[in-house]
C-alpha cells in the first residue's frame, strides 16, 4: 500500500515529476497553466514534524524536508549540535517536549536503544530515519525501485504490481540497510543470498527478528562473495564503514578485502547476466567499483530519488492521516 501510495505521489503534482533534463523541465513549466495535475493532499497542513537527527544525512533529510513541504507541513531539522539532547537533556524529556509541539518525529539515532527510548516517551508517532540496527525507509525506496523494473514484477488484474520471486544478493557489511532487507524480501517470496566476513554476522536481536518472521528459510548466508552472487537478479551493497565506525576503518578494510562488487565478481559467481545494482548511498569505491556504480546495471540514482516519494507516502499516512487510521502511536 505504501509503495502504491508513493508511486501515486510521485506522479501527482508538477513538483512531483521524476527528474528530467533542464530543457524538459522548462517545457513542462511553460505548459503548466494548461495542465490539470492533481497535487498531493495537504495532509500535513498546520503540522510540524521534528527531524531529530544525531547523524549526518543527505537523502533522508532532503526527502523529509521536501516531502513535508509538499504535504503542506513544516519540517524542523534538529541536528545534534542544535538542541539540548545528549548534552543537557535526556531523550525522555526531549521526546515529551517535541511531542507537545510537533505532530510527528522522524529520528536518526546512534544506538537503536535511543529510538526505543524516544518512542517510549513520545506522544506522537515516531518513525526510524536510521539506527544502528535498522534503516526501514531505505528498504521502502529500494522496493519501489525494484517495482519500477518490468522484469521484476507481475501485474495483477487491478494493475497493481507484485514482486516476482527473484534472488537478491548482498555482499558486504551486515549493517542497518541489510537488516531491513532480511526481514522484508523473504516475506515477499524472494530469496536472499548474503556474503559477509565471518566476524560480521547480523547482531542477535536482528537475527531473532528474522527467525521470528520466518525469513531465515529464504536466506543463504556465506563468507564467500562468489557463492552469494550466484543466480543474483539484483546485487546490493552498502559502505563497509557505517557512521560512527570510522575508528574501525583500518581493520574493516582488511577484513572486507575481496568483497568489492565488480563485473568480474558477478560473472565468475554466476549472477544472472542482466543483474541490476542497488546501493543506498553514500558510496565509497572500496565496496563497489565505478564500472558497476555508474554503469548500465546501476539503479542507484532512481533509488535515491525514490527516497523522497516513499518518505512522503509514510509521512502522509503515518503523520498526516494517523488519527484517521486509529492506531495506537506506541504500537
Ligand atoms: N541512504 C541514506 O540514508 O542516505 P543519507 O545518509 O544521506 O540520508
Ligand atoms: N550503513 C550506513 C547507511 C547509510 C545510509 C550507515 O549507517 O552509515
Amino acid at each position: 500500500g505504501i509503495l502504491r501510495h508513493a508511486s501515486y505521489l510521485r506522479n501527482s503534482s508538477l513538483q512531483c515529476l521524476p527528474p528530467r533534463s533542464l530543457a524538459q523541465n522548462r517545457k513542462i513549466q511553460e505548459n503548466a497553466p494548461q495542465r490539470k495535475v492533481k497535487g498531493p493532499a495537504k495532509s500535513l497542513q498546520d503540522m510540524s514534524i521534528a527531524l531529530l537527527f544525531s547523524k549526518r544525512s543527505t537523502r533522508t533529510r532532503v526527502s523529509a524536508e521536501t516531502a513535508a513541504g509538499l504535504l503542506g507541513g513544516q519540517a524542523l531539522f534538529l541536528g545534534k549540535d542544535d538542541i539540548q539532547l545528549g548534552v543537557n537533556e535526556s531523550a525522555r524529556d526531549t521526546a515529551r517536549v517535541l511531542s507537545g509541539m510537533c505532530q510527528g518525529i522522524f529520528a536518526r539515532v546512534g544506538d537503536h536503544s535511543e529510538i526505543e527510548e524516544i518512542m517510549k516517551y513520545s506522544e506522537v508517532p515516531v518513525l526510524n530515519a536510521l539506527s544502528s540496527l535498522w534503516h526501514p525507509t531505505q528498504t521502502l525506496a529500494d522496493m519501489l525501485t525494484i517495482l519500477d523494473q518490468k522484469e521484476f514484477f507481475y501485474q495483477n488484474e487491478d494493475r497493481s504490481r507484485q514482486f516476482r520471486p527473484i534472488t537478491i544478493s548482498y555482499v558486504g557489511d551486515s549493517a542497518n540497510v541489510l537488516h531491513d532487507m532480511l526481514v522484508t524480501y523473504p516475506r515477499m517470496g524472494m530469496k536472499m543470498r548474503v556474503a559477509s566476513p565471518p566476524n560480521y554476522r547480523a547482531p542477535q536481536p536482528v537475527w531473532d527478528r528474522v527467525v521470528e518472521l520466518g525469513c531465515d528459510k529464504n536466506i543463504l548466508w556465506t563468507a564467500d562473495p562468489l557463492e552469494a552472487v550466484n543466480g543474483a537478479d539484483i546485487v546490493v551493497t552498502d559502505t563497509w564503514i557505517s557512521m560512527g565506525q570510522e575508528h574501525e576503518a583500518a581493520q574493516r578494510y582488511k577484513d572486507f578485502a575481496g568483497y568489492q562488487v565488480t563485473e568480474a565478481l558477478c560473472k565468475e559467481g554466476g549472477a544472472n547476466p542482466d543483474w541490476k545494482f542497488l546501493h543506498c548511498l553514500p558510496r565509497k569505491k572500496q565496496e563497489v567499483d565505478d564500472d558497476v556504480f555508474y554503469g548500465k546495471r546501476s539503479l542507484v540514482f532512481p533509488e535515491a530519488d525514490n527516497r523522497k516519494w516513499t518518505i512522503m507516502a509514510l509521512f502522509d499516512l503515518m503523520f498526516g492521516k494517523w488519527s484517521l487510521l486509529e492506531h495506537d502511536p506506541k504500537a
